[in-house]
């Protein structure tokens, strides 16, 4: 398990960098990001969280555990909504933050082969949130409204 780091921490302004060795290293990193996932009872982490700048993160929505390795997403029509986020890298402070309602995911798993799922709810909130870990945003920079205190769906 890994510490998590936290806003005003530059890694977590870099663009991450994409992974093209799929080798025993990488199996390593992503079981370290799923203990440390669970251990933070977290929806969502992604590497440069933990201080790796590299394009992963893992997810589970509560229907499952998966891995995404290099994701990228498209949205699937035009319709967003607005709900409440958080991020472990953002201790105690939430926000409206408006997304996709509907995606679809491009990603490798652990092994190198390419996947895509479509996705909706929490799940294409989410990702929209871990890719934008990616790319060095926080949800505090979109956000619509921040307040202090516990998110209604975590
Ligand atoms: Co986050």
């Amino acid at each position: 398990m890994s510490k998590i780091i936290t806003a005003g921490n530059p890694i977590l302004k870099m663009k991450a960098e994409a992974v093209t060795v799929f080798d025993k290293k990488l199996k390593i990193l992503l079981e370290d990001m799923k203990k440390t996932l669970y251990e933070a009872d977290g929806v969502g982490l992604a590497a440069p969280q933990i201080a790796v700048s590299k394009r992963i993160c893992v997810i589970d929505d509560g229907n499952g555990y998966e891995e995404y390795v290099n994701p990228v997403w498209t949205a699937e029509g035009t319709e967003t909504d607005i709900d409440t986020e958080g991020c472990l890298s953002v201790p105690e402070l939430y926000g409206e933050v408006e997304r996709y309602k509907k995606v679809v995911i491009r990603y490798q798993d652990r092994r190198g082969k390419r996947k895509e799922k479509r996705a909706e709810g929490l799940l294409a909130r989410c990702i929209q949130h871990e890719v934008d870990h990616l790319d060095g945003i926080l949800f505090i920079e979109k956000a619509l409204s921040l307040h202090k205190g516990v998110a209604s769906h975590e």
